[in-house]
């Protein structure tokens, strides 16, 4: 199983869009078998809710479905347990690479997969209020890691 992790601060505006996103373009795929989604947040406010209402409402503008997801922190093990660890933006980014490092895990952010954007992280809709951009972004990105992994891994 190839395991990924959708890594943002609170985890319940971004992360959880890339996880819902990602997992839905993997299902259509059917990588199910093959590639594994998680999220989570690099601060533990929002443990156990579920996603925002603004991610909530762009998800289910476009079928896509979050059902059963509730925001967790990150964990040590979470290096044990994922291949990538793939945050929003650059704060995230120096975050995963404090709390932990290990070979074989490969630590990025969702822009990476976008170098044509010239966009560094996925802005918070927590503060900025716009989801609809956000989902733009995620999207993009999540098309762009799926076929990075797809041809990493000869999928
Ligand atoms: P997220 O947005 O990192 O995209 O989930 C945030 C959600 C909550 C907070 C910050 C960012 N907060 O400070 O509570």
């Amino acid at each position: 199983m190839i395991r990924v992790l959708f890594v943002c601060l609170g985890n319940i505006c971004r992360s959880p869009m890339a996880e819902a996103v990602f997992r839905n373009l993997v299902e259509k795929e059917n990588l199910s078998g093959r590639i594994s989604v998680d999220s989570a947040g690099t601060g533990h406010w929002h443990t156990g809710s579920q996603p925002h209402e603004g991610t909530r409402e762009i998800l289910d503008k476009n079928d896509v479905t979050y059902e059963g997801m509730t925001a967790r922190q990150v964990r040590e093990t979470d290096w044990d347990e994922f291949d990538y660890l793939v945050a929003m933006d650059q704060k995230n980014l120096q975050d995963l690479h404090s709390i932990r490092q290990k070979d074989g895990v490969t630590v990025t952010k969702l822009m990476d997969y976008l170098p044509q954007l010239d966009v560094d992280e996925v802005p918070d809709p927590y503060y900025t209020g716009n989801f609809d951009y956000v989902y733009d972004l995620v999207q993009q990105g999540c098309a762009e890691l799926l076929a990075s992994i797809k041809k990493e891994y000869k999928l």
